[in-house]
């Protein structure tokens, strides 16, 4: 069974997928690691997709082996991989991926475009938002930034994600928009995982 959870940045996804995974014995995709391991790779002057080897070890993220998964969450990737997700070869190399790793079991994978692109028969399908200020906010604790500064780099994000013929930041058809403002963690992997009962069931 795959779970697809949607959302612009900021919106909880890495923090709820991550919990519903682990609520449903399921395993969790980053699909946004991937496309900053390739932005990490292309600062380094490694331009060919094809050519990396990006894998998931537990929590962590290895690019041709090397544990990753701190240095792809600097402001300064999460910008180079905004930039990268624009570039169509890009895309196409890690939709491939990601369609190969989902195919393996059951899963909860996260990003902009799951349910639209890389898998819109998913079972499951939830876009999930918030207001921008919010998410703002919510970034700016993660990364001990000021929230008016992250406010600015998330609209300029979005902006990127969203841009001329991207297929990203946007609900699928069937998908389930969750507006988390104002509601807790806790409360938004309940409201899922119920869902996902219901699928089962159905
Ligand atoms: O979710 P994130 O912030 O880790 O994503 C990093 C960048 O990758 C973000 O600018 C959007 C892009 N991305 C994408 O275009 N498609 C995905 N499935 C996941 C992320």
């Amino acid at each position: 069974m795959l779970v697809a959870i949607d959302g612009p940045a900021g919106a909880g996804k890495s923090t709820v997928a991550r919990a519903v995974a682990r609520a449903l014995g399921f395993t969790y995709l980053d699909t946004g690691a991937m496309y900053r391991a390739v932005a990490l790779a292309s600062t380094r002057g490694l331009d060919e997709v094809e050519a990396l080897d990006i894998q998931f070890d537990g929590d962590l993220v290895l690019l041709n082996g090397e544990d990753v998964s701190s240095i792809i969450r600097t402001p300064a990737i999460s910008d180079q991989a905004s930039v990268v997700a624009n570039d169509p070869s890009v895309r196409e190399a890690l939709v491939a991926q990601q369609r190969s790793i989902v195919a393996r079991g059951d899963f909860v994978a996260e990003g902009r475009d799951i349910a639209t692109v890389v898998a819109p028969d998913a079972e499951v399908k939830v876009y999930l938002t918030a207001h921008p200020a919010e998410r703002a906010r919510r970034r700016a604790a993660e990364l001990g930034l000021d929230p008016e500064d992250v406010a600015a780099e998330l609209l300029s994000r979005d902006e990127r994600d969203s841009s001329h013929g991207r297929t990203t930041l946007r609900a699928a058809p069937g998908a389930w928009e969750l507006d988390t403002t104002g509601m807790s963690i806790d409360d938004v992997v309940d409201a899922i995982v119920a869902r996902v009962g219901e699928a089962q069931s159905s």
